[in-house]
């Protein structure tokens, strides 16, 4: 018997390994799909004064060119949507370029190669304007968004931020910048569509089932009944799989014209123009306490990037804040910067990603004015209620994941001051950072039948983006039922199962499992109507869960998960090269579904914080608005060798507030902060801060100690 938690390994793994999982892309519907390749703009802002397709309709094997002059009408709101992600994708409607690579033209040929090269052919002209590429050189002109995501007050504030700033002996005022970033799973963003008559069969790689066929529809101007998503695998996506994009877009469109299946995928460096970027941040962090370490004052005050020209996309950085440290006098505050560059998208743990990291990088740097250990100073500061909210805490063990972690590290052999221990050739440095990530629940159903033969088929338009929710809910199911795995079928990713929000804000895998668990005693509350008879076409009943918007438990609590991160790092006295040595997270997430995917989940997540700290950027190249570094050998991520031990450690817990489960998210939560760990390593190894991340070689090298 298996029970929720086990570290059950992936049930559709031996599909995944021996290729038998088909991703949209490897789909091919009724018969050969023709092939569509975008040819993006080469400008950033202007307008496209003649498009001449004529030599590429010539060209080997092509079917259709589409520009903004033939392409269909396309619908350009959604008052139906419940989140932006279900809004349309107006694609080839305008000859107004807003973006660097925004699509001109989609090339459809009998064969990619065909396709690709015919784009070649298609003649464009530009009437170039100036465009707004620079953020730094527009924070004068930085405007308040209406409200963040979920319509989250926009600023809070409790107290008198600068009375407490003056009020306070010790204080710390800076400013942290962070570069664009992108989500960039291994799986290209791709699409094939199939029409049948009126119908249209989208095989898409996305985190939102219904999302996709709401977009598709309303852009589309289709009756959304008509369109059918299909998406059981997904290779990643980290944010960038919410909405679909012109991928999506055109194959339809253009599937719909010729009346013939047609694919499209993105390729990687289209991505860098296609899919949304996480925005570029300046955030500046004020910290003021007394002498004794309590914190007086708290100021988060946050500058980022969007394109309102194609959609104003506002994270909550400054979350995290809200709910982190106890201080009488507080401030938080979002602006955005217009841009003319690739819009803000969601990029995992949107908003407190970069939010955690420069909170913790700046209380890192309180803890060394003050002269005091960065733990001791946390725990010192750990609020009793939400210091902004008031509300309880659901559940919170911030103190004791900092303490186990502490104890579990070796916190004790931490320098006290930076730049004084040496190993060899290495400066040695240990960081430490909190983790919060907000859990947001969101609207969830599931169907399960029992077989005439006792086993169990599980349905929902839930999708597993390699998370293991699969496995998760084959867990789930198996313990409501008191089966066994083999005897339990998830199914997954399609329009035609029982609605959810998918995955995405971390919401996903206690969300689907609760409405799976329902759904289970559900039909075994039928099971005992029919005294224990299975009918000979099963039995069948739906379970769910709500939005938290119609949860009384989000009124009445503040609920989020919590972590506490350590890192180690070396780096090399003379050249400055960083290198990770481990990585520990400690972890309060309620319960846990799954141990071992629940532990890859922040693995993966704290690699990806140590890669914000030390390597990812995208560069914007101020000439076109375009980024310049558009591949992996210029956009660097970390390899195995840059990660040598990362190890999750949980504590056994239940949140009996957040659900039945018990369960909180926990997908975002271990890119919040780790980061910051990393970066405070750094610091704690060689006495240089770097504030504008991230943390390269040129920038730390000039303030290593003298030989
Ligand atoms: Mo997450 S950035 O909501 O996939």
């Amino acid at each position: 018997m298996t029970n929720i938690g086990d570290p059950v390994s992936r049930v559709d793994g031996p599909l995944k390994v021996t290729g038998q999982a088909t991703y949209a892309y490897e789909e091919w519907g009724a018969g050969d799909p023709l092939y569509g390749f975008i040819v993006g703009a080469t400008i950033g802002k202007g307008r496209v004064t003649r498009i001449d397709a004529t030599r590429a309709e010539k060209a080997p094997g092509v079917r259709l060119v589409l520009t903004y002059l033939n392409a269909p009408e396309q619908g350009r709101t959604n008052d139906a949507a419940p989140l932006e992600y279900w809004s349309p994708e107006p694609t080839l409607n305008r000859p107004d370029i807003l973006h660097y690579g925004q699509p001109v033209a989609l090339v459809v040929a009998t064969t990619f190669e065909q396709a690709r090269t015919a784009t070649k052919l298609v003649e464009v002209e530009y009437a170039v304007e100036d465009g707004h590429f620079d953020l730094d050189a527009r924070l004068s002109e930085a405007y308040a968004p209406k409200s963040l995501i979920f319509g989250i007050p926009t600023d809070t504030e409790v107290g008198d931020l600068d009375a407490g700033l003056a009020a306070s002996t010790v204080e710390v005022d800076q400013v942290y910048s962070t570069p664009y970033d992108f989500a960039h799973p291994l799986e290209l963003n791709s699409c094939l569509a199939v029409p049948q008559g009126e119908d249209l069969t989208i095989y898409v790689s996305t985190q939102i089932v219904d999302a996709a066929r709401a977009t598709v529809a309303t852009t589309l101007k289709m009756d959304p009944e008509r369109v059918r998503v299909v998406c059981p695998y997904v290779g990643g996506a980290f944010g960038s799989k919410l909405h679909v994009h012109s991928e999506t877009i055109l194959a339809a469109m253009a599937a719909r014209q010729l009346n013939q299946a047609v694919k499209v995928s993105l390729t990687r460096q289209q991505i860098f123009d296609l899919v949304g970027v996480r925005p570029t941040s300046r955030q500046r962090v004020r910290l003021g306490a007394g002498g004794d370490g309590s914190l007086v004052a708290m100021g988060h005050e946050v500058t980022f990037h969007a394109n309102p020209n194609v959609s104003e996309f506002v994270e909550p950085t400054a979350l995290g804040t809200r709910a982190l440290y106890a201080a009488p006098n507080r401030l938080t505050s979002h602006r955005l910067v217009a841009l003319d560059v690739p819009r803000g998208e969601d990029v995992r743990a949107p908003g407190e990603a970069t939010g955690v990291l420069a909170m913790e990088v700046a209380m890192d740097e309180l803890a060394h004015e003050l002269g005091v250990d960065p733990i001791e100073l946390r725990i010192q500061n750990e609020p009793a209620v939400d210091p902004e909210s008031g509300l309880p805490f659901s559940d919170r063990h911030l103190v004791e994941c900092l303490r186990e972690g502490a104890e579990k590290f070796g916190w004790q052999h931490r320098p006290t001051r930076p730049a004084t221990v040496r190993d060899g050739q290495w400066l040695i440095g240990y960081g430490v950072a909190a983790a919060i990530r907000a859990h947001p629940q969101a609207p969830m159903k599931a169907r399960v039948r029992l077989e005439a033969d006792g086993s169990a088929v599980v349905q929902s338009d839930m999708t597993d983006i390699g998370t293991g929710t699969y496995t998760i809910l084959t867990q789930v199911a198996a313990a409501a039922l008191e089966l066994s795995l083999d005897r339990v079928r998830v199914e997954l990713g399609s329009s035609e199962f029982p609605m959810t929000f998918g995955s995405g804000g971390s919401w996903g895998g206690a969300g689907a499992s609760v409405a799976v668990q329902r759904a289970c005693k559900a039909v075994l509350d039928k099971l005992k109507e029919s005294n224990n008879q299975i009918p000979a076409e099963g039995l069948e009943a739906e379970g769910e869960i709500g939005g938290m918007w119609e949860e009384p438990n989000y009124g009445a609590y503040s609920i989020s998960s919590y972590g506490a991160h350590f890192a180690e790092v070396a780096v090399d006295a003379d050249t400055a090269e960083i290198r990770l040595r481990r990585m520990l997270g400690v972890f309060s997430v309620g319960a846990v579904l799954n141990a071992k995917t629940a532990s890859s989940q922040l693995i993966g997540g704290m690699t990806w914080g140590m890669s914000m700290a030390l390597q990812e950027e995208a560069v914007i190249d101020m000439r076109t608005g375009g980024f310049a570094n558009r591949d992996f050998a210029n956009y660097l991520v970390p390899v195995h060798a840059d990660i040598p031990v990362v190890e999750v450690v949980f504590r056994d817990e239940f949140d009996d507030k957040a659900n039945v489960l018990g369960a909180r998210g926990l997908g975002e939560l271990g890119i919040c902060g780790s980061g910051a760990a990393v970066a405070n390593a750094v610091f704690n190894a060689t006495g240089v801060r770097v504030r504008e991340l991230p943390i390269t070689v040129e920038k730390v090298l000039p303030g290593l100690p003298a030989a």
